[in-house]
């Protein structure tokens, strides 16, 4: 049975303010997209600002994010523990190489089959258990990467989460899947703000007009962009070796631009990105 009272709130637990859209759901109806790169790289960055940040796989079906950061082999625990009271805050989250060092913790995900072997109100606590775990780990960010579903995405959104991005490539088609999660997004309780992040954007093929171009797809969403990652040839190879961009890789600068737009701060599109600078700003 789910220990109901674990996970209540309880109010020996001090109440932490968290940063302004500190709660962060990054999500796509569509498989693909870069949910987990965006989510792993903006992640690092705000680790890399100095700020605590979580970061949580809850894609139970295709969770990547252990092996994104290289710590598959340090996995002990995964979530379903945690809502279970088999282990702690600080047992379940991993802390793994960020920025400049900065301290971020993964809370890695159970697979979809032992999720489901516990029973049926799983699913229901996991915004409560999120909540317990941003308290207990003292996160100033805390960012949910999710799979392209939308059962999970909209549990998160209606209980925990209060920012969302919605992640898109350069096509139409993913464009629109963007913004028919954004839809779906923009009306769960928790979330405030709905943004969408381009990714794998090939300024070359734009250019060549074989793709669209980023104002045309900025122009063309209902949704206000907070960030722009261009195409890494190298990325999943890097990826495999569980590292993360390098720091001053175009992936790892945009990722840092949108972490900052997020915190609020106002960044030019292509800020410190020589060859896909522009005076556009958000
Ligand atoms: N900016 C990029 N440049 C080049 N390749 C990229 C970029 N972003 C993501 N990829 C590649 O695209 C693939 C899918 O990325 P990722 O796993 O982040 O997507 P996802 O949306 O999380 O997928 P899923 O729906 O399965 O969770 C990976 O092989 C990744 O290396
Ligand atoms: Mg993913």
């Amino acid at each position: 049975m789910i220990d109901m009272i674990r996970l209540g709130r309880d109010d020996s637990i001090r109440e932490r303010i968290m940063k302004r859209n500190g709660k962060i759901l990054i999500s796509s109806l569509k498989g693909g997209v870069g949910k987990s790169t965006a989510a792993s790289c903006i992640a690092s960055a705000l680790a890399g600002e100095g700020f605590k940040t979580v970061i949580a796989d809850l894609d139970f079906r295709s969770g990547s994010l252990d092996i994104l950061f290289g710590v598959s082999d340090r996995v002990v625990f995964t979530l379903d523990d945690y809502i279970l009271g088999r282990c702690s805050a600080k047992d379940l989250t991993v802390s793994v190489n960020a920025e400049a060092g900065g301290a971020l913790m993964l809370c890695p995900a159970p697979s979809e089959t032992v999720f489901e072997s516990h029973g049926a109100d799983m699913y229901g606590m996991i915004p409560y258990a999120l909540e317990r775990l941003a308290e207990e780990t003292e996160a100033d960010y805390f960012i949910c990467d999710t799979g392209a579903d939308s059962r999970i995405p909209k549990l998160i959104g209606d209980g925990f989460a209060e920012y969302a991005v919605v992640v898109c490539e350069q096509s139409r088609t993913s464009l629109r899947a963007a913004e028919n999660t954004a839809e779906k997004l923009s009306e769960c309780d928790g979330v405030k703000t709905v943004r969408l992040l381009i990714n794998n954007y090939d300024n070359a093929a734009a250019r060549k007009k074989s793709r669209a171009g980023i104002l045309e797809m900025i122009d063309g969403c209902a949704v206000k962009c907070i960030g722009v990652l261009p195409r890494d040839e190298k990325l999943a190879a890097i990826q495999d070796k569980g590292l993360l961009p390098n720091r001053d890789s175009p992936v790892a600068i945009a990722s840092r631009n949108a972490a900052a737009r997020i915190r609020g701060v106002e960044v030019p599109l292509f800020s410190g990105m020589k060859r896909l600078r522009r005076k556009v700003r958000f």
